[in-house]
């Protein structure tokens, strides 16, 4: 266990930005966690990270930053149809759905190339291409920093819902995630319900996709189409998608018939891509910042960038996207302050 002093948190995170946290435990085992609890009291306010893809900091973090680094990939169960696998939460998630496919299990092929750990995959419902990784999940397992010890949580209780879950809302803060489960299947049975998949595949002469050649057709779009953090700071959608209801909708329509929308539940999804870049903004810079000339959802920073400033765009981008579609773009990032 390794508790840091003052530390710069640029590098981990992939917006790039820079903040300071008082303090910065890292942890790597179990036996981490043991001395970890011993020192809690001592740090009232706590920050969960991982691989920091999907965080901005407002400013410095005057608490703990406990860093996720379990590693560990296992196979706990198996049959002729399944295998029940456990993950260290601090694996990185590609890495995980490489080892998948290498391994003949499928299930996440669809979420290949998402930046981040494994135990910040069920915290914001990570999904992609067709597919969320709750399809799969199985329980986890995790320290409640608030009552103490550890605890297994399964799926219903996780609350998974579109980029949502009980550890983005009514319990952020509350949990430690040290591994979780997922359980994969040994057939070789693929969901390409993507418009922009299947299209893929079929760019790529595949007729009879298998989870390789999905999981391959899912880097390439990704590569093409996203910004790599590792290139250009940013955090992956900043936005979720907008939900609305049919009146809403039907309203929408009347002044904008041009509009994007997919069936969701009862309700649809709006591509707040679109929106955003409807209002005028991909590409556009202020300062270091800006939205990417690839995709109008992710937002960038250039190099020098301050979590404000950042923050400050999106306000602008909301208030846009509100005054010309009377819809409130929600953030998909955590917000730290
Ligand atoms: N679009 C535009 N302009 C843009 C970008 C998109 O008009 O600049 C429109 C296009 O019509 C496009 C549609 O938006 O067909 C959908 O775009 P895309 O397929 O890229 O998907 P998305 O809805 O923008 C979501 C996820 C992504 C995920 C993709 C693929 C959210 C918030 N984002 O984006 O997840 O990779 O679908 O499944 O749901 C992430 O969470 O960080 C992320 C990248």
């Amino acid at each position: 266990m390794k508790l840091e002093k003052n530390i710069n948190l640029k590098k981990l995170n992939t917006f790039g930005v820079e903040a300071f946290a008082t303090a910065m435990l890292t942890i790597e085992s179990d036996s981490d966690i043991q001395q970890l609890t011993s020192i809690l009291p001592d740090y009232p306010k706590r920050l969960v990270l991982g691989g920091g893809s999907n965080i901005l900091f407002i400013s410095d973090y005057d608490g703990l930053v406990i860093k996720n680094e379990i590693s560990g990939i296992e196979v706990i169960s198996e049959d002729n149809n399944f295998a029940i696998i456990k993950i260290g939460a601090g694996e990185n998630w590609h890495n995980f759905t490489q080892y998948c496919v290498d391994n003949n299990y499928s299930g996440l092929e669809n979420l290949a190339l998402i930046p981040g750990t494994v135990g910040a995959a069920p915290v914001q419902n990570i999904g992609a291409y067709g597919l969320e990784q709750n399809s799969c999940f199985e329980r986890l397992i995790a320290l409640d920093l608030l009552e103490g010890g550890m605890v297994e949580l399964s799926r219903d209780q996780c609350g998974f819902q579109y980029r949502d879950s009980i550890f983005k809302s009514e319990q952020k803060g509350r949990y430690l995630i040290t591994h979780v489960f997922y359980k994969l299947s040994k057939s070789t049975s693929v969901n390409i319900s993507y418009k922009e998949l299947s299209q893929r595949l079929k760019d790529n002469q595949i007729s009879q996709a298998m989870p390789k050649d999905v999981f391959c057709a899912v880097v390439q779009i990704r590569r093409s189409k996203l910004e790599n953090p590792e290139i250009i700071g940013n955090a992956g959608s900043f936005f979720k998608n907008p939900v609305i209801t049919q009146s809403q909708l039907d309203k929408l329509l009347e002044k904008h018939s041009e509009i994007k929308y997919f069936p969701f539940g009862e309700d649809f999804k709006i591509s707040a891509g679109y929106l955003i870049e409807k209002c005028g903004w991909k590409g556009k810079r202020i300062g270091d910042c800006g939205v990417s000339e690839k995709h109008a959802l992710i937002l960038v920073n250039y190099g020098k960038a301050s979590g404000k400033e950042i923050f400050n765009l999106s306000e602008k981008i909301i208030e846009s996207v509100q005054g010309k579609f009377n819809i409130l773009l929600k953030r998909e990032i955590n917000l730290v302050l």
